[in-house]
């Protein structure tokens, strides 16, 4: 079975609240607790949660300290983690998840490396220089928008994070590092609806959809 790693360690600077992130109170429970449900009803029973410094992990996971780069706090959730060959890295910043993003990420696994949830593009991307003048249109059929959960073969993703402490300062996700390792990383659509939880706006419609949920 695989086990999950839960990176609930940031402060949510950006978010500004009077708390970490992922402790915020969202529809009614601290953020954090909505992917650990959605996590179990995949049938996920193992789950190690980076934490920030002071808090204790949701009933039944396992906590470790987070570190100082989201990636670090992944490779401390891994050293902490017992079994499974698979694994699952999921942001606490993410609520929205359900129990379906789980499982096809572990179903893309079965041929890769890495399996990684992504929405499609909708808006056109551009690349411009520092002027703002833009250098070039992207070709948006080929662009994805990269979420999590990302699931990984656990011999990956451990090589993939025994580099300096720079390089993973430089990971916004995990998957680049196994990417920059020669594996291979496949993506699976997923919905814009899993976005991450960053700004006041952010919480509010995360707070909406998660009501209109709970009301079934
Ligand atoms: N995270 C973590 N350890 C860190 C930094 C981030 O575990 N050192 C986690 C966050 O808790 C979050 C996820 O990584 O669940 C995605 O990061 P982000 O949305 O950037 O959250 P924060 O870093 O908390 O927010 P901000 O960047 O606004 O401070
Ligand atoms: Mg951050």
């Amino acid at each position: 079975m695989a086990v999950a790693l839960l990176v609930a360690a940031g402060s949510g600077e950006r978010l500004g609240a009077d708390r970490p992130k992922a402790f915020v109170v969202l529809a009614g429970r601290p953020m954090l607790e909505w992917s650990v449900e959605a996590l179990r009803a995949a049938g996920v029973a193992e789950i190690v949660v980076a934490l920030p410094p002071g808090r204790s992990p949701p009933p039944g996971c396992v906590g470790v300290p987070g570190g100082a780069t989201r990636s670090a706090s992944v490779r401390n959730a891994l050293r902490a983690a017992s079994g499974g060959e698979d694994v699952i890295v999921h942001d606490a910043a993410r609520p929205l998840v359900t129990p379906a993003h789980f499982t096809a990420a572990l179903v893309a696994l079965e041929s890769a490396d890495a399996a990684i949830a992504a929405a499609p593009m909708t808006d056109t991307v551009k690349e411009a220089g520092e002027d703002r003048r833009v250098t070039a249109t992207l070709d948006r059929s080929r662009l994805w928008a990269i979420q999590t959960p990302q699931a990984f073969r656990r011999h990956a993703l451990e090589s993939a994070l025994a580099v300096d402490d720079a390089v993973l300062a430089a990971a916004t996700d995990d998957a680049w590092l196994v990417e920059r390792a020669g594996g291979t990383v496949r993506v699976v659509e997923s919905t814009p609806e899993n976005f991450k939880v960053t700004t006041a706006h952010d919480l509010r419609v995360a707070e909406l959809l998660l009501c209109e949920r709970r009301r079934g």
